[in-house]
């Protein structure tokens, strides 16, 4: 393929290719030389039209490292303030001889649309409620790190399923490595085609934990809810919230993850997310290499 549009239009060994390339990319960025020669006849634009801090600065070292040259782009500070379209933007950056796009856009399906309109290889990093395949890709990467394999663990999504693209890519991730998946919220978070995925779904969060190996913990996205969603920040809390005691009434350890940013307090309380049951700041980690591998895989298809 020459985009990485979602984890749904890839197969299982396009993942484990994926993966592959990220251990010897992992490798190579714990050296005191970080850097590679691989991309550095090729341009990459990283064009965000939403904030981002992780999953930018991660494709922003990623391409770094592998000597690709780079534009970043913030819809925030540029022309689009003035009218600009997405297809004049793109081609725009395009025409000063842009060879791959990096792009994250609040419009389901807004990577799908522009590869069907410009000459680039694409990559999602991230649109609105529908995929982010880079996370879910860096996600999987650190449970088998973590745990030796994804294939037969039990990952529990616990959060706001209905506005989170982290969610779909995950479910489609770790079904194609073979993992079982639970997702976890009150019903006014969890989208109504949630069974047609091939997923358990549970609202006790206590029930969750104790299934799962795995527990991947979600923000309540208040910046995509449409109405005032029940329940509140505080009633959520109070009923989803994940904090130590829950996980020391559990007669198993558990590995807890969240993608960024945290909602401390909310989701997640900081006496689990800075414990050593947390692997947080391992998958920040991961995803400069998991990214690297990407962009050198999509390079070598150009
Ligand atoms: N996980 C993630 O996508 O974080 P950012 O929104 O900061 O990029």
């Amino acid at each position: 393929t020459k985009h990485l549009l979602g984890i749904k239009d890839i197969t299982t060994d396009d993942i484990n290719l994926i993966f592959e390339t990220a251990d010897n990319f992992k490798e190579v960025i714990n050296r005191p030389i970080k850097k590679v020669p691989s991309l550095r006849d090729i341009t990459i634009a990283n064009i965000f039209f939403e904030n981002s801090t992780r999953t930018k600065l991660s494709f922003e070292l990623a391409e770094k490292r592998l000597s690709a040259d780079v534009v970043n782009f913030s819809s925030s500070n540029s022309s689009v303030k003035k009218g600009e379209t997405l297809i004049d933007t793109v081609n725009n950056i395009l025409s000063m001889k842009v060879d791959m796009v990096v792009m994250r856009h609040s419009s389901p399906g807004a990577p799908h649309f522009l590869s069907r309109n410009i000459k680039a290889n694409i990559v999602n990093a991230g649109d609105g409620t529908h995929e982010h395949p880079t996370q879910a890709l860096l996600d999987a990467f650190s449970i088998r790190e973590k745990l030796g394999d994804v294939a037969g663990k039990k990952v529990a999504i616990i959060g706001d399923i209905l506005h989170s693209r982290v969610a779909l890519s995950n479910i489609f991730c770790l079904q194609k490595l073979g993992a079982e998946v639970m997702v976890c919220g009150p019903t006014t978070l969890l989208p109504k085609y949630i069974s047609s995925l091939g997923v358990k779904v549970e609202h006790d969060v206590n029930k969750a934990l104790q299934w799962c190996d795995v527990a991947n913990i979600l923000r309540i996205q208040l910046e995509r809810q449409q109405i005032k969603y029940f329940p509140s920040l505080r009633e959520y809390s109070l009923y989803y919230g994940v904090n130590k005691k829950m996980l020391d009434g559990l007669d198993k350890e558990i590995v807890v993850m969240h993608p960024g940013p945290i909602n401390r307090g909310v989701e997640l309380n900081s006496d689990v997310a800075d414990s050593e049951h947390s692997i947080i700041l391992n998958q920040v980690e991961n995803g400069v290499a998991i990214r690297m591998a990407v962009l050198y895989l999509l390079a070598g298809v150009r």
